[in-house]
């Protein structure tokens, strides 16, 4: 299984999405592999922001070896599962889909925890610190559901 977490950016949401799943999948000793993209190219080949990586260390997660890639069409086919952090990258991921069928692998990340009461995940980038804190809860639940429901 092969699981890709997309923002815009790919510093902020997407690789903290991404340093929690890992760590779960890890934890649960699952033969998976995650990576995480952004709808964007104005990052790339950046790390992580320094908040994303303060909040997932806050609960032992080291995002730091993460660097940040633009989406590409070839994503559908490479992953079995694409997930979207807000409404404007699933958009955007759709636009690129080689066909209609591949294009179904796409999902906002949220729609697995209907719990967190929102269908996106806000994009913590302009805000303030806490907001990375807000960010990692929404995450850290639909993380685990995520695995939940791919397992099946
Ligand atoms: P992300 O956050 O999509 O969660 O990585 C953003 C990072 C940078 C920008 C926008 C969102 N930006 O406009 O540069």
């Amino acid at each position: 299984m092969k699981i890709l977490l997309v923002c815009l950016g790919n510093i902020c949401r997407s690789p903290m999405a991404e340093g929690i799943l890992r760590d779960m999948i890890r934890k649960q000793g699952l033969p998976w592999s995650t990576d995480s993209a952004g709808t964007g190219d104005y990052h790339v080949g950046e790390a992580p922001d320094n908040r994303a990586q303060r909040a997932t260390k806050d609960h032992g997660i080291d995002i730091s070896d993460l660097r940040a890639r633009q989406f590409r069409a070839s994503d559908f086919e490479e992953f079995d599962v694409l997930l979207a952090m807000d409404e404007s990258n699933l958009k955007n991921m759709i636009r690129l889909a080689p066909n209609a069928n591949l294009a179904s692998k796409a999902q906002l990340i949220l729609d697995h925890a209907p719990e967190v009461g929102t269908r996106e995940v806000p994009d913590p980038w302009f805000g303030e610190e806490r907001g990375f804190d807000e960010v990692y809860d929404m995450l850290d639940r639909a993380c685990s559901k995520v695995i939940t429901h791919v397992r099946g």
